[in-house]
């Protein structure tokens, strides 16, 4: 594979097309507008791989090229039918309920380590079973709002990342509870997800165990870790 936009793109070794943005200082690849770090770079290029096939006229490119990059990539995104990426779009700032596209979300559009500590827990604090035997846990900003203001449930679009370390203090396993008005009403709204230090996906979704284990505390919004009101 070539680069279609010689001269305003960089290459990589495995040929994906980047332009700089300096969106957040970050780079993102010009045609679906993700980071070509760790995970994005998968996705990046399962999706402008098939995005250059099927763009394989440069008439298709050079208009693309013409109009505004973010809009055209997401929109190019559409056609190609990538789910992945709706966050770029439609829905703003809610993250997605599926599995890659939400750790996308989580590690590059709005990564979760630049959020505040769940209250009165520093990194790597004593975790139980069946977490891990050390804990880090990041809470989104507006979720951390309903915490301090004990508003007793957490806002549709609040996050929860605990990440799970070994004894050692290796990564592991994330962890994440994700708060989104209407997706699982009978067990809080939360949608789960677990991926290994990796990022592959081990569970996600409407996980019964969970559930069944965090239904516990549901008197406080599904959470272990401290009071929420
Ligand atoms: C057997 C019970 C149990 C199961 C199963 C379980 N958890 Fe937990 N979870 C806990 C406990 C207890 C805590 C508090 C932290 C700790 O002490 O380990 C916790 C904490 C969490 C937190 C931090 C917010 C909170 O509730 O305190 C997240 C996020 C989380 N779990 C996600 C998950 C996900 C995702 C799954 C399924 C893949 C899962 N949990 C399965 C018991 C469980």
């Amino acid at each position: 594979m070539f680069c279609l936009f010689a001269g305003n793109m960089k290459m990589l070794n495995d040929g994906v097309s980047l332009l700089n943005l300096n969106l957040r200082g970050r780079r993102i690849c010009y045609l679906c507008a993700v980071s070509p770090d760790s995970l994005g770079r998968l996705f990046c290029i399962s999706v402008c791989r098939r995005a250059l096939a099927l763009a394989n006229a440069n008439r298709v490119v050079e208009e693309i090229f013409m109009r505004k990059k973010l809009l055209v990539s997401s929109l190019l995104a559409g056609v190609l039918g990538v789910a992945g990426i709706a966050h770029v779009s439609a829905d703003g700032h809610m993250a997605p309920t599926e599995g890659k596209a939400f750790i996308q979300y989580i590690t590059e559009k709005n990564d979760y380590t630049k959020w505040p500590l769940f209250p009165g827990k520093g990194k790597l604090y004593k975790g139980a079973h069946p977490h891990g035997a050390l804990l880090t846990t990041y809470v989104s900003p507006d979720a951390m709002k309903a915490m301090r203001d004990k508003k007793g449930v957490i806002p549709s679009g609040g996050i929860i990342v605990k990440e799970n370390y070994t004894p050692d203090a290796k990564l592991d396993a994330v962890t994440v509870m994700y708060k989104k008005a209407g997706y699982n009403p009978d067990a809080g709204d939360w949608y789960w997800i677990k991926y290994a230090a990796n990022g592959a996906i081990d569970k996600e979704g409407k996980v019964p165990g969970c559930i069944n284990c965090h239904r516990a505390v549901q008197g406080n919004d599904w959470i272990f870790t401290g009071p929420v009101k």
